[in-house]
């Protein structure tokens, strides 16, 4: 059986993040764009032979060959295309962070629960082979007691005119960009952070929202994960984890290049990089067909904006 999906917006993370991914998945289709622009989006459907592009979400949500949505706006924009999503019975890849504060993540997850909607977090990290040879190495006791760990990702996004600087599409910059992917990454790793404490500064161009912030994560006091978001600095893309014997040191981990490197001990592990959109859309339709949860939930979604929302208190 095929997966008929729509595009919601025609930016960086659906041309370079999905629609490559998409392309190498035989059951999966687009059949359809969105875009605010009738003619932005008729270029867009026509460059990656989708057959039907719109600017009105409603009447996109009218196909009723359409199986699901892939949400790829602003932040400020996913609670509102994910209700009427969910009203329209579609299935939804809802890009990250959820949304821009937790109630509208509860809203949210109000309409997904009524309409008994497949919903995935877009957390694509969780599919990058870096990421997944530590979760498994935690998962299987084999790393000891795990004390500390770190994680740096600074995003090239740095437009100070962008919707993230502005703050009218977006609560935050830096924490959006590439916090979010730290976060869900420790969570996906050690589960829920007892205490978190951040600091945040926006020295280069006074935005509104945050440009560099810095979050620490405690776990039970067994545990301490430090989190360094930024859209300021020069590219770093970098996780550690210490345990009471080991040391994991992973560098490019995080984003769409399949990059990484990992060194376990000092020694370079062997891990075979996927595209983490690949593995994502797959999960998220395999979810569909067999009627099961995705790897990343809406709970993953809710409880990563609770933390961003509280590096900002
Ligand atoms: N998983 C990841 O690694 C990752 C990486 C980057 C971004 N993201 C997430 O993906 C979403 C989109 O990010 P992006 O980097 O693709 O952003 P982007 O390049 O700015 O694209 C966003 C698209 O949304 C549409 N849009 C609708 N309303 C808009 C508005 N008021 N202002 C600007 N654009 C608007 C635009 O398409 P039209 O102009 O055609 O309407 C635009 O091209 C965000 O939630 C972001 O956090 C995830």
């Amino acid at each position: 059986m095929s997966i008929n999906i729509s595009i919601l917006g025609t930016g960086r993370i659906a041309e370079f993040g999905y629609i490559p991914a998409i392309k190498q998945i035989d059951d999966v289709k687009i059949v359809s764009v969105l875009s605010r622009d009738a003619d932005r989006g008729r270029e867009f459907a026509n460059n990656h032979s989708i057959p039907n592009s719109y600017t009105d979400i409603n009447e996109l949500l009218n196909d009723e060959e359409l199986d699901a949505v892939i949400i790829c706006t602003p932040d400020a924009k996913h609670e509102e295309q994910v209700i009427k999503s969910c009203k329209a019975g579609k299935h939804i890849l809802c890009e990250k962070p959820m949304s821009t504060d937790v109630n509208s993540c509860i809203r949210m997850i109000e309409e997904i629960k009524k309409n008994k909607i497949i919903f995935g977090m877009a957390y694509n990290n969780r599919f990058n082979a870096g990421l997944r040879y530590i979760k498994d190495t935690i998962s299987n006791n084999s790393l000891g007691d795990v004390y500390y760990a770190r994680a740096i990702l600074s995003t090239q996004q740095n437009d100070p005119k962008g919707w993230r600087a502005l703050g009218d599409q977006s609560n935050f910059w830096a924490m959006s960009a590439t916090g979010t992917h730290m976060i869900d990454a420790f969570r996906w790793f050690f589960g829920e952070p007892t205490e978190v404490k951040a600091t945040t500064i926006s020295p280069k161009f006074k935005s509104i929202n945050d440009e560099l912030t810095s979050l620490v994560l405690n776990f039970e006091d067994n545990l301490i994960c430090e989190i360094t978001a930024s859209a300021i600095i020069p590219k770093a893309n970098r996780i550690e984890i210490y345990s009471n014997k080991d040391i994991i040191i992973g560098e490019n981990v995080f984003g769409i290049k399949t990059d990484e490197s990992i060194f376990h001990n000092g020694d370079r592990v062997m891990i075979k990089p996927i595209s983490s959109f690949f593995g994502e859309v797959v999960d998220f339709t395999n979810a569909i067909l067999k009627k099961q949860s995705p790897r990343s939930t809406f709970l993953d979604g809710l409880r990563n904006v609770e933390i961003m929302v509280k590096s900002r208190d």
